[in-house]
């Protein structure tokens, strides 16, 4: 199977399966042939009770909710819809660029399967709340950004070094309040996701010095960044310093971004 095919039915699927399927293992990685021309969706597929719908439709407990096991099962399933998210983006980036470097695809592709991984543990925390996936609404929060991702760096900017760069510290924060509230299974899940986010933002450095080797990477990473988005989004309340490093950023680009005010998707500080 092309990636192609393969990336278009991820998004395409109305169903869980069909997001969750992993890519085959002898897929094809050569660049697209010249039939399948169409844009990618800039709408994804999905089950009726997964619908996107407006943020002010599908409010999020505060991270104080996590000692009560129904806000908990609300918290787990937003992040279970951002796994979705990321699960679709980056077949939608499969898609959208097709001038890259086998190895850049690939890699988007690894992380496709990352995420579908990561979807899945959400959701078997989810079931041991007693809920399921679509129990509560999701917001479309990355498909929202589609006309962001204008190139592969400004794609990588947004989704590898901001959004899961964000992750690096969220993922720990949640964690360290499960564990708090003595709900190590939950922990467990969301340490995994947290460390394993690491090499998604070690992909996003690591391609945003090959597609602007020659520029200073601090400004390169800004400068392909659309307002309202910025560095102020690629953190959290707490900065999880260690996981910079080991995604390979340097020290330098650690601590510009260690010196930027957190900020909400609204605009408030965190
Ligand atoms: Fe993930
Ligand atoms: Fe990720």
């Amino acid at each position: 199977m092309n990636y192609r095919t393969y990336a278009r039915a991820v998004i395409a699927a109305t169903d869980l399966a069909g997001k969750l399927a992993p890519p085959p293992a002898a897929i094809d990685l050569t660049p697209a042939d010249d039939d399948d021309t169409a844009p990618p969706p800039t709408w994804p597929g999905r089950p009726n009770n997964l619908q996107i719908v407006h943020g002010k439709f599908a409010k999020v407990p505060p991270i104080a909710g996590m000692r009560d096991p129904q806000q908990r099962a609300r918290i787990i399933h937003a992040l279970a819809n951002h796994e979705l998210q990321a699960i679709e983006l980056f077949a939608w980036g499969l898609l959208q660029f097709r001038d890259v470097p086998v190895p850049y695809r690939r890699g988007l592709l690894a992380i496709l399967a990352d995420e579908q991984r990561h979807c899945q543990l959400y959701l078997d925390r989810l079931a041991a709340h007693g809920h399921q996936f679509g129990d509560f609404a999701v917001t479309g929060h990355f498909w929202n950004k589609l006309d962001d991702y204008r190139s592969p760096l400004h794609f990588s900017c947004a989704m590898g070094l901001t959004f899961e760069n964000a992750n690096l510290d969220f993922a720990q924060e949640y964690a360290n309040a499960a564990t708090e509230v003595g709900d190590l299974e939950t922990a467990a899940v969301l340490q995994r996701v947290h460390d394993e986010e690491i090499a998604h933002v070690h992909f996003a450095w690591v391609w945003l010095q090959k597609f602007a080797p020659d520029e200073p990477a601090w400004e390169t990473y800004i400068a392909h960044l659309d307002h309202p988005l910025g560095p102020h989004r690629a953190r959290g309340k707490t900065f999880d310093r260690d996981a910079r490093r080991r995604a390979g950023l340097p020290a330098d680009f650690i601590d510009r971004l260690a010196h930027v005010e957190a900020k909400r998707p609204s605009g408030q500080p965190r």
